[in-house]
């Protein structure tokens, strides 16, 4: 499984302004505070993986009192690191280069599942450091295997600016939270590739519309990148993004019960066959109102061609009696539908489709939601900026 983690490109920093507790004296003083946390964990099922992970550090620089502490993820080849600096939490990221690669000590640790310690980084010879733990000049160095269910996830590493030995105690109480954290990262895990394979299996129904019209199951994938990115612009929820996602991707769906001869008429469609056509939202709302964990983007499926003015179909809803979702899809889908090249005309350029989004504005399309859409496709048109 991936992650759009994998996506970044290079080491980030963000600091987060965040009062810490005060540094705990002792390795595991302030156990009760990763109670809560695991508690937590359990209860909010719609956080990613990459949140898991980052509450998770942050927390436990809490509950170990290090100054720094990352996990590696050992298949997506990044490292997470959460470390003190005046007074805050700062969160760095690095790719590759990590405490789970080959000639690290936690990799080591990976390897043979049985803790490491270092007491001083900087006169290891043998042992590999990725720059984000040479950078923060840390002198001690203690990692722990992220393993369940017979797969090792990773590597836990706890970072510490002055010399210090870890105790039996520290090292018993290290693997005890190792452990649930993997546990945590493995649920979060499994919750992310049930989410990704039900995506597959949505992909693989629009698929079955290419027979009758070529295009139509590229046109969605677009359709669903625009829309997701206009939903996390606009600060969705991450269950709001996912209905989104498979509204737009299945928007068309029902045009599997339009004729072909419909479908890629060369000519200009007449006032019978308009109206065929305009049948394909409901039947693709039909066809997958009763998959349950699709039952959120049916209402994007429905209503994607209503209009803001209440011109649209099938029901001619206006302003915000149209679903959110619907609102949002509307504009990549006509967005998309205008650089395709159709029988009946040539694609039209990216200039003249923004500019005919934003003709509409008000009338076909919500404002608020079109706006945010040309803001992002000016951004990636001049994407210095
Ligand atoms: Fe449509």
């Amino acid at each position: 499984m991936k992650d759009t983690l994998v996506e970044k490109p290079k080491t980030t920093t963000t600091k987060r302004p965040r009062r810490l507790r005060g540094a705990a004296s002792r390795f595991g003083e302030n156990l009760d505070v990763w109670a809560a946390y695991l508690s937590n964990e359990k209860a909010d099922s719609e956080e990613t993986t990459e949140g898991v992970v980052w509450k998770a550090v942050e927390t436990l620089i809490d509950v170990s009192g290090a100054d720094g502490c990352a996990v590696a993820l050992a298949d997506w080849g990044v490292e997470m690191l959460s470390e003190r600096r005046n007074g805050d939490l700062v969160r760095k990221t690095s790719l590759r280069d990590t405490m789970a690669a080959r000639g690290t000590i936690g990799h080591k640790a990976l390897r043979t599942g049985v803790p490491q310690a270092v007491y001083e980084v900087g006169r290891d010879n043998v042992h590999h450091y990725p720059d984000l733990v040479r950078n923060g000049r840390y002198s001690s160095a203690a990692c722990f295997p992220l393993g369940h269910r017979g797969r090792s996830l990773g590597v836990l590493t706890f970072l510490y600016h002055k010399p210090r030995r870890l105790e039996r105690r520290d090292k018993d109480l290290g693997v005890i939270l190792a452990h649930s954290m993997a546990l945590a990262i493995d649920n979060s895990l499994l919750v992310s590739e049930g989410k990704q394979n039900r995506l597959l299996t949505v992909q693989a129904l629009i698929r079955s519309l290419e027979a009758k019209d070529s295009e139509t199951s590229y046109h969605s994938l677009r359709v669903t990148q625009h829309s997701t990115v206009l939903a996390e612009e606009m600060g969705l929820s991450p269950r709001q993004v996912e209905a989104v996602q498979y509204g737009a991707t299945l928007h068309d769906l029902g045009k599997i019960g339009v004729l072909g001869p419909i479908l890629n008429k060369k000519g200009k469609l007449d006032e019978d066959e308009l109206a065929v056509i305009r049948r394909h939202p409901v039947i693709g709302a039909r066809i997958v109102e009763n998959v349950d964990y699709l039952s959120a983007a049916v209402p994007v499926i429905r209503h994607h061609h209503e209009r803001w003015d209440g011109e649209g179909y099938p029901d001619g809803l206006r302003g915000g009696k149209i679903p959110l979702g619907a609102r949002i899809v509307s504009i990549p889908d006509f967005y998309d539908a205008l650089t395709m090249s159709r029988p009946y005309r040539a694609a039209y350029s990216h200039e003249k489709a923004v500019r005919m989004v934003r003709e509409r504005i008000g009338t076909a399309f919500d404002p608020d939601i079109a706006k945010i859409f040309l803001s992002i496709q000016e951004g990636w048109k001049n994407p210095a900026q």
